[in-house]
């Protein structure tokens, strides 16, 4: 029989043999945090079927569930906001929540944050507490402050650390303000994904110190960005690469569409840039820089199927439509034309030679961030 031990240590192999896990240190922590503490309130296991996305709860008593525990997968522990393993049998049909990310991100991202002895460290979204079980490991309890912004969850969490004997300082709240309790850190880093790096992180963090956060947006493209906290009150680095995705940050998920623009009205032409241009991830991610307030969604009306952006705060959008092979046509209403600005966006990208998010650089202030390209 496979021992967890046996099983820590086929995963420290895996995540060194895949570039994740790169020093020693990381991968003692590794060999010694049992993950499956983690997770004995069970995860939920993802089925697709009819075109469905729905969750099945796996528990300990189930014999798949301490081999998973060990795979390099992010685990669901949490649907809808409140929905844990162990409240249901079944299948449900929600968004996941919060959930166990898989060890080769979470130990990628410790890499990437070039931490060294007796640094301070704030973690923002504590989940199942694991990645706060390796910092603890790597700097002793008292240099990690974990912010959860669910109190179940982080109730949980503290459970789990106590059995592998951690105590941090747990946090329960809303960690895009940071926690100036325990401020200055020399480190900030961000489990969940944010639309703009908040001015408190940047207040919190140490001039010289570094924030590591995916930044993202409500057209699902996002980024692992790494930022030198400077002198005059701003932060400045660049997006590291590799199509990292992390669920956002609770108080920034998108708006419900609410009733939707009338689109046969607004004006039509012909699409410079194809509407499938936005099934790439970089290029999705330049189009949200152009257009940060919209949603994308799909429809079909008599004349087939529409793809859609809206931004529901400003009630523009944009309605593609493919008119025969490389032909778009695009509609759009409301006070700003999206298309127009996303194709701008677009055509710039494309004629710098169409940079991968590793060349897109990142600023941020208190009130606003800029993220451009190197051409
Ligand atoms: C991907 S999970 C964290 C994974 C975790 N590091 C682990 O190893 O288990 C993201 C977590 O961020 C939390 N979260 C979302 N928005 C937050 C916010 N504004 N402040 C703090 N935590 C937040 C979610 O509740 C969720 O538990």
């Amino acid at each position: 029989m496979t021992t967890d031990k046996g099983l820590r240590e086929a995963l420290a192999d895996r995540i060194t043999a895949g570039g994740d896990l790169r020093s020693p240190v990381w991968r003692q922590a590794v060999l010694d945090i049992p993950r499956h503490e983690f997770l004995r309130d069970g995860f939920f296991r993802r089925t697709d079927e009819g075109g469905r996305t729905g969750w099945e709860p796996v528990r300990p008593e189930d014999p798949a569930w301490l081999q998973a525990c060990y795979s390099d997968e992010s685990l669901v522990t949490q649907i809808a906001g409140t929905v844990m393993p162990a409240d249901m049998d079944g299948r449900i049909y929600r968004q996941p929540t919060s959930s166990s990310t898989l060890p080769g991100l979470v130990v990628r991202m410790l890499e990437e944050l070039n931490i060294s002895d007796s640094m301070k460290v704030l973690e923002i979204g504590t989940g199942t507490g694991y990645s706060t079980a390796l910092l603890c490991h790597r700097l002793g309890d008292r240099l990690v402050t974990s912010v959860e912004v669910d109190p179940a969850v982080s109730g949980r969490a503290r459970v789990s650390l106590g059995r592998v004997g951690r105590l941090p300082d747990l946090v329960v709240g809303d960690g895009l303000k940071g926690h100036p309790e325990n401020a200055p850190y020399d480190r900030l880093i961000a489990t969940c994904g944010v639309l703009h790096i908040p001015g408190e992180w940047i207040e919190q963090v140490k001039p010289g110190g570094q924030i590591l956060a995916t930044v993202g947006g409500w057209l699902y493209a996002s980024e692992l960005a790494r930022l030198t906290v400077r002198e005059d009150g701003t932060a400045a680095g660049r997006l590291l690469g590799g199509a990292i995705s992390f669920m956002l940050a609770r108080p920034q998920s998108p708006p419900p569409l609410g009733i939707l623009p009338d689109m046969t009205e607004g004006e039509e032409r012909e699409a410079v840039v194809a509407g499938d241009a936005l099934e790439d991830w970089t290029a999705r991610f330049v189009a949200q820089l152009a257009a940060p307030g919209a949603q994308r969604f799909g429809l079909t009306d008599e004349e087939g199927p529409v793809d859609v952006l809206l931004d529901v705060e400003r009630q523009s959008w944009a309605a593609l439509r493919n008119g025969g092979g490389r032909r778009w046509l695009v509609r759009q209403g409301g006070p700003d034309r999206l298309w127009d600005r996303i194709e701008e966006h677009l055509t710039r990208w494309r004629e710098d030679g169409a940079p991968g998010l590793d060349r897109f650089l990142i600023t941020a202030r208190p009130g606003g961030q800029t993220i451009t390209w190197a051409a």
